[in-house]
């Protein structure tokens, strides 16, 4: 068998080129830069830092943010290069299928779920506890069964409705339009930046060398497992790559958002991690509100709602973006006959894939009211970590390949960055746990069920 027929087919490159768009092209390089930053600062920066510094890093958490950011710098050259190639809505999905095959496409599509709809379920949960806290800041305390699931905590809990309430608000939004959820998003992002660049004005000023002394208490190897923690922080990036079907220029914007936004959260997790060990001392950091916690330490308690509202706004853009995402994915794949058609379906007027968007909202919202947080970061990020060593290659195959096309934007030193950029990726895969190991086996093996039961007979390629 040539290796471009069964399920190694690949779709014709050609079948990526758009005539009639049913999207709405309407995001600009700054748009797209924003969505980025919306999907990437959350939940890693105001919850997981703290603990990954307290655990693992010490103050050498700076080390670990310096690591996985190189890790996904690598990523983001490759992401962008296929995206300014081949500018469709379903980002890696889209990328594995021109490059290596239906099969290995439809892995990647059915993984990316693990990302982006699991990581909307995880930081809704986190959201639920920053509203909480902010609530109870006010005086106001709301019955735990309401706001716990209870898997989470089978004494009182029950199921955790701000975090459901939060996820069907927002698909809502994204319904309702790719414009309205844009300026949406960015009133967020320009509300958490207020807050991070609040902090770092607050605090930096009264950082003391003292609390850096210790500075790698836990030697290379915590700074490796921070990496590791911490890489959560970063993912998102990629989610610019999904809207590029609703981008006016996708192949020079699209690059642009990609580079962009990791290069400012790069610069500000870092600015932020320094500051924050600065301040307080890494082994008081284990806490889920770190800033919050540095903000009372530094004698300014009444900044302390403020920042948890930049919080609340920063996870409300992450939530936003990524079901943005995974409807994105699923309309590609549905395109392609992978997924029933009811998932590429597009409204009329609003041009959105609204079942995909309301049937993404919908599972996100039960996962979100009825699972535990633990372990679904850990799943999302063995999830991102195998869709971006899946990108790194897919830029080399396709370079191999067709050498001849062109290219808006090249990734620079090949073969070295994606080579890097696989064996960085399986390095922090090969660092999670061995259960987060068997539940993607487990779920990519459900996905080989589908596949088998459904995609292969629907595809478009048949
Ligand atoms: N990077 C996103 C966050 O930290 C997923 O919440």
């Amino acid at each position: 068998m040539a290796n471009n027929e069964g399920l190694w087919r690949r779709k014709p490159l050609a079948a990526f080129s758009i005539k009639e768009n049913p999207l709405h092209r309407t995001l600009n390089a700054r748009d797209l830069t924003v969505l980025g930053i919306g999907a990437i600062i959350g939940a890693g920066i105001f919850v997981l830092t703290g603990i990954a510094a307290a655990k693992y890093a010490g103050p050498a958490i700076v080390l670990s943010f310096v690591m996985a950011g190189a890790a996904c710098a690598m990523a983001a050259l490759c992401y962008s290069e296929l995206a300014a190639m081949l500018p469709v809505s379903g980002s890696a999905y889209s990328y594995a299928y021109a490059t290596m095959g239906e099969l290995l496409a439809w892995v990647i599509g059915w993984d990316l779920i693990l990302e982006y709809a699991l990581a909307s379920s995880t930081v809704a949960i986190g959201w639920s506890g920053y509203l909480n806290s902010f609530l109870e800041g006010l005086g106001l305390r709301l019955p735990k069964g309401l706001t716990t699931a209870y898997l989470a905590d089978a004494e009182g809990g029950f199921v955790n409705l701000p975090a459901m309430l939060i996820i069907l608000l927002l698909t809502g939004l994204l319904i309702s339009g790719i414009r309205q959820s844009a300026f949406f998003n960015n009133a967020m992002v320009w509300l958490k930046l207020a807050v991070i660049v609040v902090f770092i004005l607050a605090a930096g000023g009264q950082v003391q060398a003292d609390n850096w002394a210790n500075f790698m208490p836990f030697g290379f190897s915590g700074v490796l497992t921070g990496a590791g923690v911490i890489f959560f922080a970063y993912i998102g990036f990629d989610a610019v790559s999904t809207a590029a079907q609703e981008a006016i220029n996708p192949e020079k914007d699209v690059p642009v958002g990609i580079i962009a936004s990791l290069v400012i959260c790069t610069v500000i997790y870092i600015t932020v991690a320094a500051v924050l060990t600065g301040v307080v001392s890494y082994t008081e950091l284990n806490v889920a509100a770190p800033i919050a916690l540095a903000i009372d330490r530094i004698g300014m308690a009444w900044l302390s709602p403020f920042i948890k509202l930049g919080a609340i706004a920063g996870l409300t853009s992450v939530m936003l973006v990524m079901l943005l995402g995974q409807s994105r994915i699923f309309f590609a794949m549905a395109k392609d006959g992978l997924l029933p058609p009811l998932f590429a379906r597009v409204h009329p007027e609003w041009r959105t894939p609204y079942l995909s968007t309301a049937i993404v909202g919908v599972a996100v919202a039960l996962l979100a009211g009825f699972m535990p947080i633990e372990k679904l970061g850990e799943l999302v990020s063995i999830g991102t970590l195998f869709a971006f060593a899946v990108v790194c290659g897919g830029v080399w195959v396709l370079r191999a390949r067709h050498p001849e096309l062109p290219r808006r934007f090249r990734c620079p030193a090949m073969p070295f960055t994606p080579l890097a950029g696989i064996l960085i990726c399986l390095w922090l895969m090969s660092g999670l746990p061995k259960d987060t190991w068997v539940r993607l086996v487990v779920w990519l093996l459900l996905g080989f069920v589908i596949y088998f039961g459904y995609g292969v007979r629907h595809s478009r390629l048949n």
